[in-house]
């Protein structure tokens, strides 16, 4: 499960201007976008996330600054480091993510395949493991 997130590269439009990235719906990411939220304002040393969904995609990227996400499926972990608008890091369901090591005026764009549920959170990382460990046993 783990080795299905991964970075996915955006358009870069160059441009003396400034430069343009964007993202295109199930296009450039593979799912439909429901819902966009922001993070910002993250404290020196504070943790966001910390939970996992049952069956919502999510697609983060960095607009400024820079932050790690960090994920596992229940055995292994893989960290991510994001810091340019032009890329960002998909994240399948059933993944266990926290992000961390915010910058200052780090901000993550976080798109999402359904509307906000709680009852698609796993908040509890035992509760997920169980259910996420489950199938191989
Ligand atoms: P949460 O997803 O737990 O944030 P993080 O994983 O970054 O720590 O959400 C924090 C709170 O915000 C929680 O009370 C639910 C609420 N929330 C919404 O109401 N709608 C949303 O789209 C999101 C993402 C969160």
């Amino acid at each position: 499960m783990l080795g299905e997130c991964r970075i996915i590269s955006l358009p870069k439009i160059a441009d003396p201007r400034g430069n343009l990235s964007l993202v295109e719906s199930e296009r450039h990411i593979p799912f439909r976008i429901a819902r966009v939220y922001t993070i910002y304002n993250v404290p020196g040393g504070e943790r966001r996330g910390g939970h996992a969904y049952g069956t919502l995609h999510e697609f983060i990227i960095s607009l400024s600054g820079s932050f790690d996400v960090t994920l596992t499926d229940g055995r292994e972990t893989r960290s991510f480091s994001l810091a340019r608008a032009y890329y960002g890091l998909y994240v399948p369901p059933m993944i266990w993510r926290q992000m961390e090591n915010f910058s200052t005026n780090g901000v993550a764009l976080v798109l999402a395949s359904q509307h906000y549920d709680e009852a698609d959170y796993f908040r509890d990382y035992e509760r997920y493991c169980r259910a996420a460990l489950e199938p191989a046993r």
